[in-house]
């Protein structure tokens, strides 16, 4: 037998996953005391082929319970242990920015491989990197993307639209988008200067009288596509529309890109939001038939 295990918040996810796979579905109890410790109750004992099912939005408390949740699915009978993140989290601090920073995304890929025989996920970060296998060193990295989805979604719901990247890195996703579903694409050219603040310059491209449909990995404060939703209004673009992979929308952020004047907002369901919108869950469970086919390391 194999196991999607999980924890309470990402039940419909897993099930789904389980169910594309035929496999079992587990979930993970975790009671947290009020000093902030975590208790975790596994289901026991566990197949030797377990999947556990963990999106890295608001990574830091997951961390801390994966930090549990692992060398536990280890004793109680797990000996191939998969990560399923759909968001992975601490991808983007990819360099030493300024000196001193500490370099996220290895050290995190690290401690992943240090945990997981292998890592799935869903367009992470990577841009100084080549691929997810250089992350978790030594480890399997199967990183997939909904790009090609949302594409076809957007095809279909609005005929003819241009697919702008609001900043050069997601010019690989409105690409892959585009080919996808048949569209026109063009990419902005984006300087951020903080959390919140942006700027973005429009491509030469014209986009008067265009349905803009703007495509990103992620939506976190909604500043970058509030800032490219405003300049592609400004122009003359005859309606904005909002496609991501990972709909964080922290905090006001929602607010913030329809203030902006963009009609719809869509998303794939590897973070659990209302606007999702396409599924990635055969995406993920292809992948997982892929690595559970590898021997056990
Ligand atoms: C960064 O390059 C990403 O692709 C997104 O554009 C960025 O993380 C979005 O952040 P925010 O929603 O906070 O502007």
């Amino acid at each position: 037998m194999s196991l999607v295990l999980h924890f309470a918040d990402e039940a419909a996810l897993a099930r789904a996953l389980a169910h594309e796979l035929e496999w079992a579905c587990g979930e993970i109890g975790c009671h947290v005391f009020p000093d902030g410790e975590l208790r975790l109750t596994l289901p026991k004992p566990l197949p030797s082929r377990v999947v556990l099912l963990r999106g890295l939005q608001q990574p830091n408390a997951k961390l801390a319970a994966l930090l549990i949740a692992v060398p536990a699915a280890r004793e109680f009978g797990a000996r191939h242990l998969s990560l399923v993140a759909p968001y992975l989290a601490y991808m983007r601090q990819d360099m030493e920015f300024r000196a001193g920073e500490a370099i996220s995304q290895r050290h995190l890929g690290q401690a992943l491989a240090g945990w997981f025989d292998a890592l799935i996920t869903v367009d992470p970060h990577l841009h100084r990197v080549s691929s997810l296998d250089e992350v978790v060193s030594g480890r399997r990295g199967v990183a997939v993307s909904a790009a090609p989805l949302l594409g076809r979604f957007v095809a279909d719901r609005v005929p003819g639209a241009l697919l702008l990247a609001p900043d050069e890195e997601a010019g690989q996703w409105v690409r892959a988008a585009a080919a996808s579903g048949g569209l026109e694409h063009a990419v902005c050219h984006k300087q951020r200067h903080g959390d919140h603040e942006v700027q973005v310059a429009l491509p030469a491209a014209g986009l008067r009288g265009r349905a803009v449909v703007l495509l990103d990995d992620l939506a976190s404060t909604g500043r970058t596509l509030a800032v490219a939703a405003k300049a592609a209004l400004a122009v003359g673009a005859a309606s904005v529309d909002v496609a991501v992979t990972h709909g964080l929308f922290i905090g006001d952020a929602l607010q913030t890109i329809r203030a902006a004047g963009v009609r719809e907002v869509w998303s794939s369901d590897c973070v659990p939001h209302t606007s999702n919108a396409v599924s990635v869950v055969p995406l993920l469970a292809a992948a997982v038939r892929q690595v559970v086919q590898l021997p056990f390391g």
